[in-house]
């Protein structure tokens, strides 16, 4: 049976992941718990990313050399940089790209030394089954929010965006950083710090990769909204939903 591993960024998109998991138990290599068992009847290995392109790097290797997963999801919240990509749409990762790689002038900016190449991209076999879980989500799960969560964070109807998401390690909170990135990568939908070092791991070793990711923020000064909120009452149910349905 094909092992899948699902990925998380955040303890809450864990959880709700873990609740669909009859019979997992837990491994621990690195550092890092890895829960292994079921999901919908489907063999599959849950773990946190850890935060940054380091973690993310080290747990993509484990789950593939250690717990020899074939194919990896990967979900978690983002900051929007696209033009209309609000709090509360979703982003499902066509490419990914480290803004933060500077290797010039002795390489490009962006290009990632020994690849001769910026992008890396996603699975699209892979993304679509991601995609018709998504569009099954986004249609019936916002209605059932409560008003006061869709009102903390002036929810409107969620949209799905695909294309480039770009990974670094800094959680970008300012305008001027948004905005430069903006500018740099105009094709960007949103800001994370995780998808490209997995995107990197997965072409190395020729496994297939797909990433979701919920917007909690603009990637700007307002970028401190209530974080935890958001992601307990938000995107960890947005997350545990797309899983269940693209596992169905
Ligand atoms: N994840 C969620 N929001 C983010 C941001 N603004 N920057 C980096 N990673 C994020």
């Amino acid at each position: 049976m094909t092992r899948t591993a699902i990925v998380s960024a955040l303890h809450d998109e864990l959880a709700s992941v873990l609740a669909l998991m009859p019979d997992e138990h837990k491994q621990t290599v690195g550092g890092r718990d890895f829960w292994v068992g079921h999901l919908h009847g489907q063999d599959v290995v849950a773990v946190l990313s850890g935060i940054g392109k380091v973690a993310a790097a080290t747990t993509a290797t484990l789950l593939i050399e250690r717990f020899r997963v074939k194919r990896i999801v990967f979900t978690g919240v983002a900051g929007g940089l696209g033009v209309g990509v609000n709090v509360g749409d979703v982003v499902l990762a066509r490419s990914f790209l480290q803004h933060d790689m500077d290797a010039s002038p002795i390489f490009p900016r962006h290009e990632v030394p020994g690849y001769a190449r910026s992008r890396f991209d996603a699975d699209s076999l892979l993304t679509d089954a991601l995609e018709l879980a998504c569009e099954r989500m986004l249609h019936a799960l916002p209605a059932q929010l409560d008003v006061a969560t869709v009102n903390a964070f002036g929810l409107q109807a969620p949209r799905l965006h695909q294309g480039l998401l770009v990974s670094g390690d800094r959680f970008v909170s300012t305008t001027a950083e948004s905005q430069t990135l903006q500018r740099e990568l105009p094709d960007a939908l949103a800001v994370e710090m995780e998808g490209a070092a997995f995107a990197q791991v997965c072409h190395d070793f020729g496994v297939p990769l797909a990433v979701v990711r919920t917007v909690s923020d603009r990637a700007d000064d307002a970028a401190h909204v209530d974080f935890p909120r958001f992601l307990r009452e938000v995107a960890s149910r947005y997350s545990g939903a797309i899983v269940a349905a693209m596992m169905a």
